[in-house]
């Protein structure tokens, strides 16, 4: 009785070293686990952390209202106050999941129209920020500019790229989500809808976002009302217009609703995304640069390959770039943007092969990190090797290969596969936008290693810090100098 208050205030001071201490707490427990699942508690949440194959299968395999990707996303992103009241369903596909096929089918497949048209007017848009700034603009600046360009043409067409008053909500909006929804999950839950009430209408960004897609949506379900009607309008290709599609095309077997969304929802949908969207892309974005920086004996061999005819390849289908891409899965694999992977909330009890049991309430996730320096995978597994994901025959293709370290595997699966590689979630939940990430990633560093050296100032600054379980990326400072052809 005398040590209850005691080991009470030390189990509470524990959960709370979460918050800063989350990445040596989970690489001890996974070395300490040897596969088996395992247990980190943080304030208001347990999780319980799995690595196995057979038990990323289970999580892969759990019913849609058991383990929920989409009740975990809400609890952290917080869409009520940070994205114009959106309360998306905690089941996915409830109303249907229009965006999984849009991205992983029809954008993908439109990737050969869509990155000409992207590289033009990033070319342009670069060199202008070079040059106003006089070769040191803001990184972190050129990678939201480029990257936001980059979507609202694939998501909008060009609808809605020139409006400067949407895109500069559309670039303040992925900030306040996260300045909004973080404070807002260490508040006692009663406390949550007057505060996040409040801060959500002293951020008037997502309001301006929202009423502009709206709009938008709207224009496009009437002219398809039209069209019905045999009045023809135009013909659109982008993400917004493949959603709307979609939704008109919902069976009894693939969503329990099967009403066409409205503007309201359409809009709701497209918001979310274009956060998700946006801060992968440009974290990992800021990784390989400094990457790139730190290792410039990669710079030639990338060069070679970005000016041969492997670029005219690439940008026809997306795909390709060899170098490059194992330069990127690289640097996703030494800075991963969470310190775990596949979260999923648990809505019902679960209980994993071999026993373990999760209870309602509680998380579920892989230990990312861990398992991306695993040395029982990765030879070498603290040292960044750029080429590793290429096989022997492109590595022996090169001029100074000896400067290069070992391939990982004779075969080396390419970016976007996901087996065995936790970087874009897991199975069916699987980022569905990967397809598209990785072109225009590629794209994006095509445009700034061709045409200009990099160079880092403060190489030893940290380029990270950990807050519960993300990795917050800190903003290098690097100079973008014309190259001398
Ligand atoms: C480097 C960039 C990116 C990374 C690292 C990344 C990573 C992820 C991860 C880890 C998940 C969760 C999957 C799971 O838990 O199993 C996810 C989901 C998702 N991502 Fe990405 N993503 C990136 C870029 C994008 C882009 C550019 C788009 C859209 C164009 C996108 C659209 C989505 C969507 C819609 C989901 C939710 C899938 C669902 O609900 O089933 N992502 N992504």
């Amino acid at each position: 009785v005398i040590h209850y208050p005691y080991l009470s205030l030390r189990r509470s001071v524990e959960k709370w070293s979460f918050y800063w201490k989350g990445p040596s707490l989970i690489q001890a427990s996974y070395d300490a686990a040897h596969g088996k699942p395992f247990i980190l508690d943080a304030p208001g949440r347990r999780h319980t952390l799995v690595s196995t194959k057979q038990h990323i299968k289970d999580l892969d395999n759990a019913p849609k209202d058991v383990l929920s990707l989409q009740a975990a996303a809400k609890i952290m992103l917080q869409p009520k106050y940070t994205m114009h009241s959106f309360n998306w369903p905690d089941k996915k596909g409830l109303d249907g999941a229009p965006l999984t096929r849009t991205l992983r089918a029809f954008l993908r497949h439109d990737l050969g129209r869509i990155l000409p048209k992207t590289r033009v007017r990033n070319e342009i848009l670069l060199r202008n920020m070079v040059e106003e700034s006089q070769g040191r603009p803001s990184i972190s600046h050129v990678f939201h500019t480029l990257v936001a360009s980059t979507h609202s043409l694939a998501f909008f067409s060009d609808d809605l790229v020139n409006d400067t008053e949407f895109m500069d909500a559309a670039l303040d909006f992925i900030f306040r989500v996260i300045y909004i929804a973080e404070p807002l999950n260490l508040l006692p839950e009663f406390l949550q809808p007057m505060i996040g009430t409040l801060v959500g209408w002293m951020c008037p960004s997502q309001k301006v976002m929202f009423d502009k897609v709206r709009a938008l949506a709207q224009i496009r379900l009437d002219e398809r009302e039209q069209a019905s009607r045999g009045i023809k309008g135009p013909e659109h290709r982008d993400c917004l217009q493949w959603v709307i599609e979609q939704t008109h095309k919902l069976r009894p077997w693939s969503a329990d609703k099967v009403d066409p969304w409205s503007a309201e929802r359409v809009t709701h949908e497209m918001i979310a995304l274009w956060f998700g969207a946006m801060h992968s892309v440009t974290s990992t974005l800021n990784y390989v640069i400094q990457d790139l920086c730190l290792h410039s004996e990669y710079v030639t061999p990338l060069r070679m390959e970005l000016e041969s005819a492997a670029f005219k390849a690439f940008e026809a289908t997306g795909e390709g770039l060899p170098l490059l891409e194992s330069f990127i899965k690289e640097s996703q694999r030494m800075n991963p943007l969470d310190l775990v992977g596949t979260r999923r909330l648990a809505l019902k009890p679960f209980t994993f092969s071999g026993g373990h049991q999760v209870n309602a309430g509680e998380w579920v996730c892989t230990p990312l990190t861990p398992m991306l320096k695993d040395s029982a995978k990765w030879a070498q597994p603290n040292e960044f090797n750029g080429f590793r994901h290429v096989s022997s025959e492109i590595l022996d293709s090169l001029k100074d290969r000896h400067v290069y370290g070992s391939i990982q595997a004779e075969r080396p699966l390419p970016i976007t596969d996901i087996r065995e590689w936790q970087t874009w979630g897991t199975g069916k939940m699987a980022c569905p936008g990967r397809f598209y990430a990785s072109a225009m990633m590629k794209q994006i560093l095509g445009l700034i290693i061709t045409d200009y050296d990099c160079t880092m100032e403060n190489v030893n600054q940290n380029r990270n810090f950990s807050w519960r379980t993300v990795y917050i990326p800190t903003t290098p400072c690097i100079t973008l100098k014309q190259r001398a052809h």
